[in-house]
């Protein structure tokens, strides 16, 4: 397939590029660049052999996305273009919804306008809210989440199923993701968050390589086994992966709107994540245990049933192969991109 990926030289969307021309599709990426460097698509480049046409475009300049998708030139579209800092979004909501939403609407009608119906979107696990029992089942209503960031995956899936009800042609994945991490195992491509970084393992990942102190963990007394909150990690290949299967599902199926779970069905602490770091890069890492994170749930993952049954997709590289691979990106690339 003629495959556009939005976001492509972001973190998810480099390694799906991956995936996608390694699994013969032909691909092209539309990026803004904001949160990402263009030396992205070289590696991508490098690890694969193949040209990847880039065009720099913000998706809410829909005459430049009518341009991008005019000539029969896609059969589908793989959107994970975003703003994704839970903490920012609180901040900044309306330029999270601005960006969020207005981006996707202006990517829809040029679909529709040039007839491409083919649709996988990047949601997220955060859509099932603080009141969904564990594991997350995709059936789970109502769906709600506590940022504004979050708020714009909810009200995503809701406009693309009301898309598939007024016009029963189209295609749609949401995919929702629990925790990715890791890196492609080449060591070229990896998370390159700008600033101080908001999640777990880039931070880890920073004090490994010596660009922070330590590693403060938001609370040891969770009602988890250690005290530390649990989240399902998936490494960023798998969740690539779990792209590519996703569309080759929708084009062998009948028109659908459908929700996938991609995660490991199993949780990890923030304590063993530490201990798998510390086992990949073959030193102790300093941490203190602090206050709770505000807004941060004790423990999740995912029911990946659906995901395996109807995608034939199940993840496959464990906890100690994502800090191997984050360890070795991080390693040779201490400052993430060149610019
Ligand atoms: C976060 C977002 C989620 C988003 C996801 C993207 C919040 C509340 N949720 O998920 O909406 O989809 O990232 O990957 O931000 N931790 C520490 N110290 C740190 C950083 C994190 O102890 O410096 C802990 C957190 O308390 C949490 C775990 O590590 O228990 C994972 O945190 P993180 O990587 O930020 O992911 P989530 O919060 O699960």
């Amino acid at each position: 397939m003629r495959v556009l990926v939005t976001g492509g030289a972001g973190y998810i969307g480099s390694h799906t590029v991956v995936s996608l021309l390694e699994s013969g599709h032909e691909v092209e990426v539309v990026d803004s660049f904001v949160n990402s460097k263009p030396s992205a698509i070289r590696r991508i480049e490098e690890i694969t052999g193949r040209a990847v046409p880039a065009h720099s475009v913000d998706l809410r300049d829909r005459a430049a996305v009518s341009g991008l998708l005019a000539d029969g030139r896609f059969d589908g579209v793989i959107h994970l273009a975003a703003l994704k800092a839970v903490g920012e979004s609180m901040q900044e909501p309306l330029a999270y919804y601005d960006n969020n939403l207005g981006s996707t609407y202006s990517l829809l009608q040029a679909m529709a306008e040039h007839d491409v119906r083919t649709f996988v979107f990047s949601s997220s696990a955060t859509v099932y809210g603080a009141k969904a029992p564990v594991p997350y089942r995709e059936d789970f209503e109502p769906l709600e989440s506590s940022s504004p960031y979050g708020q714009t995956k909810v009200m995503i899936e809701r406009v693309l199923e009301d898309v598939a009800v007024a016009d029963p042609e189209w295609r749609i994945a949401l995919l929702r993701y629990f925790n990715p991490v890791g890196a492609h195992e080449s060591g070229l491509i990896g998370e390159d968050p700008q600033g101080v970084p908001n999640n777990l393992v880039p931070f880890i990942a920073q004090v490994a390589v010596g660009r922070r102190e330590k590693l403060s963990i938001y609370g040891g007394d969770y009602p988890t086994e250690d005290g530390t909150c649990e989240r399902d990690y998936i490494h960023v290949s798998d969740v690539a992966a779990g792209h590519v299967a996703a569309l080759e599902h929708l084009v062998a199926s009948a028109p659908q709107v459908r929700a996938w779970n991609l995660g490991s069905g199993t949780g990890t602490s923030v304590l063993q994540m530490i201990k798998a770091f510390e086992r990949a890069c073959g030193r102790e890492l300093p941490y203190e245990i602090v206050d709770r994170r505000p807004g941060d749930l004790a423990a999740f993952w995912a029911d990946p049933t659906r995901a395996n049954a109807e995608l034939g997709w199940a993840a496959t590289r464990t906890v100690d192969d994502m800090c191997a691979d984050t360890w070795r990106w991080q390693s040779a690339n201490p400052t993430g991109f060149p610019d």
